[in-house]
């Protein structure tokens, strides 16, 4: 089975294409010109360049092929919003007609779970455009992971929280509410899994969304302790209640934006986000795909600390 995978050059894309490969898929990459490709060409992926703003560059990506997994995004909590709309909502839009017209009708589109921001918003108007083209034919699957974290990720909110934390700075000195609300995460090897399963037992998951995660959640006081298992360091003793951060936030934020500087921690959403519970069942997946997460928190943080100490991202 052949399959074109938008966003290879990414965190979850590159696990996901070695996955693809190990269990004897072929594997065609989208990537942009400027994407770095040399981690594909090592592994022998077929590249063909194209970018989802560029329509006309989706034909040509999307012959020939039995599926499409689609996971190149436009992810970042502080970009444009006429990005969000061009690369997330018609970017997809392209993507699935082209594979239409290809007689490519399995198309896997990657979610999320996030409302907060324009970004989640953006990919919740994705979804439909996915939905709408089942009457054209297309036979979808919406794969929505939880906040994804694991080796390799090095540009994402996991990314800068744990490694932020694992440095001692802001993220394990200072907290937003009470820590008691709830937050969900998703060991990249487990959102593989969910994607591989997808794609194996196509016949249930068509026209289906499913939620890949670990499966339970914890609150934010339970992540800080086990960060501080983990690396010694915290839990956060500066405690802010969520208008007083919002307060200190917002000319951070108005500064960000005159400037054109983005920090996701100057985000008065984020204020939001940290203090509403974000708790999610996964028992669709596992009932359905015999989806069945292997890493719990800890082992996986264990895992992906550890992958940056040796990688250089703990200074
Ligand atoms: N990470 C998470 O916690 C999380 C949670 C839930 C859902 N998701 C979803 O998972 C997917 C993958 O996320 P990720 O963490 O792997 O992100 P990532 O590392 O930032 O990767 C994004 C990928 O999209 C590609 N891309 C961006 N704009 C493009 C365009 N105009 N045309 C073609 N390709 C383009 C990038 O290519 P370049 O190499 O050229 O930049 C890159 O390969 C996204 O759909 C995201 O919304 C992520």
């Amino acid at each position: 089975m052949k399959v074109l995978v938008t966003g290879a050059t990414g965190f979850l894309g590159g696990h996901l294409v070695e996955k693809l490969l190990s269990e004897g898929y072929e594997v065609r990459a989208l990537a942009r010109r400027t994407s770095n490709v040399a981690r594909l060409r090592e592994l022998g992926v077929e590249i063909v360049f194209g970018d989802l703003t560029e329509p006309e560059t989706l034909g040509p990506a999307t012959k020939g092929v039995d599926a499409v997994v689609h996971l190149a995004a436009y992810y970042t909590f502080f970009g444009k919003k006429e990005l969000y709309e061009l690369v997330n909502v018609k970017g997809t839009q392209w993507l699935a007609e082209a594979a239409l017209n290809n007689g490519v009708t399995r198309f896997v589109y990657c979610s999320t779970l996030n409302p907060q921001f324009e970004y989640g918003r953006s990919k919740a108007r994705a979804e439909g455009v996915v939905k709408n083209l089942a009457a054209r034919g297309l036979r979808y699957t919406i794969v929505r992971p939880t906040g994804i974290y694991g080796p390799r990720n090095v540009d994402d909110v996991a990314y800068w929280f744990i490694t932020s934390y694992a440095k001692g700075g802001l993220a394990s000195r200072v907290k937003i509410g009470t820590g008691e609300n709830l937050i969900q995460f998703a060991h990249v090897a487990d959102v593989v899994q969910g994607f591989m399963l997808v794609l194996e037992k196509e016949d249930v998951a068509v026209n289906q969304t499913y939620i890949v995660s670990e499966d339970r959640w914890y609150t934010y006081n339970q992540v800080y302790q086990i960060l501080r298992e983990l690396t010694g360091k915290g839990p956060p003793s500066v405690k802010l209640p969520p208008l007083l951060a919002k307060m200190l936030l917002a000319p951070l934020e108005l500064y960000d934006r005159v400037t054109g500087e983005g920090n996701l921690m100057h985000r008065i959403a984020l204020v939001d986000a940290v203090t509403s519970d974000r708790a999610y069942s996964v028992a669709k997946a596992k009932r359905e795909l015999g989806y069945r997460p292997r890493y719990d928190l800890k082992t996986g943080l264990k895992e992906a600390i550890e992958w940056y100490r040796q990688n250089g991202y703990l200074g």
